[in-house]
């Protein structure tokens, strides 16, 4: 059979992957809120798409809901690191809700640009997933001017109204190559499209895609720590069979992990999503450790130490003040 002969199995642990900067903090944010307003506090969608901090936080005292209309009058709402509509702030303030925003600063960068282009009579080519609460935050931010671009063949027959000007923005947890060939095509049929000014696409979503191309050559198998609804985190699996992996898998929890995905396999790669927390790898590793893949190599493409300041609404002094 194709077993592995016994001391060459092992595992390749990408880095970075995990937490980001804008995910620590919403959870952050809602655990202080918690503290500081005691429960519950109410956090319009999951704060981060993982569902193992959304059932850490319910435990906390969070209640998590779809909209504000369900909020009863007087709460504490936060809305989520993916961002809002300015329809949503409205609609919270309208039902006297006391809102924390934590809406990732790069999320937030991007509502901007989509803003200050609007203002400008440009015609917005945004490209992310329909559906999307990000895109839906950043549509609703220029909603006459925008038009969604889901996919690279989206982009050979998307119709633009007139000669307007034309910026593509995108959704910041996107693949970086699929981005750059939506972008390559729809500049194909609208050579005067602009860049927006600075990268739409993280550094986290960039920094884990580059980690887990560098791993995914050598892997037999590649497992994704995140959640289905997490679009970072299904863009990792994507990019690891890309790039060479012969089997990629995302997993919410070691559990989870079938006995057949191993069968042959010598070398595992590991990765996991920008909201997914650290304990739920280290729950893999002792998972294939036990199985065999007790050799773990980090393979680290880029050093990460950005940290984002939380929420206006939480940074209250010791004497109270805000
Ligand atoms: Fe922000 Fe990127 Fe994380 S947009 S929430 S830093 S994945």
């Amino acid at each position: 059979t194709d077993e592995p002969v016994a001391g060459s199995k092992r595992v390749l642990l990408a880095a970075p992957r995990g937490y980001c900067a804008g995910v620590d903090r919403a959870v952050i944010a809602v655990e202080k809120a918690i503290e500081q307003y005691g429960a519950p506090v109410y956090v319009r969608k999951q704060i981060v798409h993982n569902i193992h901090v959304v059932t850490e936080l319910e435990k906390r005292g969070a209640i998590f809901v779809d909209e504000v209309e369900e909020v009863p009058p007087g709460s504490h709402i936060v809305f989520s690191a993916h961002g809002v509509s300015p329809a949503v702030v409205q609609g919270a303030a309208d039902r006297g809700l006391a809102a924390i925003d934590a809406t990732c600063p790069l999320v937030t960068k991007v509502h901007r640009e989509a803003v200050r282009f609007s203002k400008q009579d440009y015609r917005i080519l945004l490209i992310g997933h329909a559906g999307h609460e990000e895109v839906e935050g950043t549509m609703g931010h220029a909603p006459e001017r925008t038009i969604l671009i889901g996919s690279p063949e989206e982009a050979d027959t998307v119709e633009v109204p007139d000669a307007d000007e034309l910026i593509w923005l995108s959704q910041t947890t996107l693949s970086v190559d699929e981005t750059m060939e939506t972008v390559r095509r729809l500049r194909e049929r609208f050579p005067h499209l602009q860049d927006p000014p600075s990268d739409d696409i993280c550094y986290a979503t960039q920094n884990r895609q580059v980690a887990i191309k560098k791993v995914a050559p050598e892997c037999d198998l590649v497992i994704v720590v995140g959640s289905a609804n997490s679009s970072n985190s299904v863009r990792l699996v994507e990019v690891a069979l890309e790039y060479g992996a012969r089997a990629a898998y995302r997993v919410d929890y070691a559990s989870e992990i079938r006995q057949e995905w191993l069968d042959g396999v010598a070398t595992v790669g590991v990765t996991s999503g920008a909201s997914v927390p650290e304990v739920l790898v280290q729950q893999v590793l002792a998972d294939l450790s036990d199985a065999g893949y007790g050799e773990v190599e980090e393979i680290t493409t880029a050093e990460e130490d950005l940290l984002f300041s939380l929420p206006k609404e939480l940074r209250v002094d010791k004497s109270g003040k805000r």
